[in-house]
């Protein structure tokens, strides 16, 4: 049976493995997915024991993106806008490829929510990892301008730089006046049960906010958006199963229905 693997420090808590084992199931694909502990100094090591041992392929999640990013022989379009990997697979001739599957799966969720992507204006907060990951996939989605806002402004100017002019940055003091139609939180705020320090009036043509986390309560950045009137508010729960297709479809050449997963995984996590 073909092997797949999460690898990540601390592991433990990822979805990962029962997503993919309800994808396999119900795409008939017969294959093994589990959870490698790799020591946070010891990934490449992990990783090519895992290959020895006749794995075909792997999600990366923290701390090891960077770190995939920098063993992969190739990589994608989308992994080098990135700068990080959370799909690896070995193809036909042999080379460790790099994938970055997240943006995608942002995508997919907010097109699954309704939003519409085509022309809109987009406001993302935070500039670490999380936001890098998605700004590419948002432009060749058609989205018409992405202002990324950050406590260290130098951060997100830092992101822009690697975009075309759609994509501009700032501290939150200085986001311009625009109708954001969409307000990503991208920031780890929500880990802290803080929110990013957006003034208000920018969610004032907003249908949707949007947390990249996920849990069983709403973040506070999400309580607040809906105090704020904001009429619909979404968690990364979506965004979760939506990557995770997106890398099996890399690895098995069918994309497995988001729907019937996510619906199972809500009534767990909530
Ligand atoms: P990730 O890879 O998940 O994006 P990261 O690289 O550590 O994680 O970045 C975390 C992001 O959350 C940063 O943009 C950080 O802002 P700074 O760059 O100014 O530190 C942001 N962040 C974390 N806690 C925050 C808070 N309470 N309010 C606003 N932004 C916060």
């Amino acid at each position: 049976m073909d092997r797949y693997a999460v690898f990540g420090n601390p592991v433990g808590h990822s979805k990962s493995p029962l997503i993919h084992s309800w994808f396999a199931k119900q795409t008939a694909q017969a294959l093994s997915y589990e959870a490698i502990l790799a020591p946070v100094d010891g990934f490449a090591d992990s990783w090519f024991s895992f290959v020895a041992a006749g794995g075909r392929g792997g999600n990366v999640t923290v701390p090891f993106k960077e770190q995939a990013y920098q063993l992969a022989e190739q990589l994608s379009e989308r992994a080098l806008q990135a700068g990080a990997v959370n799909t690896l697979y070995i193809d036909k001739s042999g080379v460790l490829c790099g994938d970055n599957t997240d943006g995608l799966g942002l995508v997919a969720d907010l097109t699954r929510l309704g939003a519409q992507l085509q022309d809109a204006s987009i406001l993302v907060l935070g500039a670490g990892g999380a936001c890098r990951g998605v700004v590419g996939p948002l432009l060749v989605a058609g989205v018409k301008h992405i202002h990324i806002a950050n406590r260290t402004a130098a951060k997100a100017e830092a992101i822009a730089a690697l975009f075309d002019g759609r994509v501009t940055a700032s501290g939150y003091e200085q986001v311009p006046a625009e109708k954001w139609s969409l307000v990503i939180n991208a920031t780890s705020s929500g880990l802290d049960q803080q929110r990013p320090p957006l003034a208000e009036q920018h969610l004032k043509h907003c249908t949707l906010a949007y947390d990249m986390l996920y849990g069983k309560e709403p973040t506070a950045f999400l309580i607040w958006c809906q105090q704020q009137g904001v009429p619909q508010c979404a968690d990364g729960l979506g965004m979760l199963v939506s990557q995770a297709a997106e890398s099996f479809a890399i690895w098995r050449g069918v994309k497995p229905d988001v729907t019937p997963v996510l619906h199972q995984l809500t009534a767990m996590v909530k």
